[in-house]
């Protein structure tokens, strides 16, 4: 029987913060799926296509990437766990401020389904500072983030963020 976790989020867009939690992730299950949320509470940046799209970008020819799928849902993120026959949802823990948020969304995901398990991994130290947020944050005010995303994210963004009348 093959363990599989679903590792769910708006990746708007994805970070090395993510894939270094999926690499992770990888050392305890036989395959991790990126479940991108089409229609997240904020609004996001890129569109779910592009989103999907720099997900695919970033993943491509990584050393993993035959146990590496990418899905996406709407609605409940339990149901679209249950629907692939998975039982774990997998997410990262950066610092205390993060805490709050996935302390409720754990127990409401359990409220919703007792089949189902969220499994927290730390953030690797490298990427303890970097979000989705704030790396939109800083290209937009002119900083470099190479290093921090995929040169195909890196690409996206810069191009996003010069178009006339952008703001995150
Ligand atoms: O990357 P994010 O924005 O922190 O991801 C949050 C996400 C999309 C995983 C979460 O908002 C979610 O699961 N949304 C789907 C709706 C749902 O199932 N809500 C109940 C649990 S909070």
């Amino acid at each position: 029987m093959k363990k599989v976790a679903v590792y769910p989020g708006s990746f708007d867009p994805i970070t090395n913060g993510h894939l270094d939690l999926i690499e992770r992730g990888l050392k305890i299950f036989d395959s991790i799926v990126i479940a991108v949320a089409a229609n997240p509470g904020k609004k996001p940046l890129f569109t779910f296509e592009e989103r999907l799209e720099m997900i695919n970008a970033s993943i491509e020819g990584h050393p993993m990437q035959s146990r590496i799928q990418v899905g996406s849902f709407n609605g409940l993120l339990v149901d679209y766990v249950s629907s692939i026959k998975a039982n774990t949802i997998l997410r990262g823990l950066r610092a205390i401020s993060d805490f709050e948020y996935e302390f409720q969304m754990a127990l409401m995901n359990r409220k919703l389904s007792t089949e189902i398990e969220t499994l927290y991994l730390m953030t690797g130290m490298r990427w303890i500072y970097i979000s989705s947020r704030i790396i939109k944050e800083v290209v937009m005010s002119g900083g470099c983030v190479t290093g921090l995303v995929s040169p195909a994210v890196e690409k996206r963004l810069a191009e996003r963020l010069k178009e006339p009348n952008r703001s995150l």
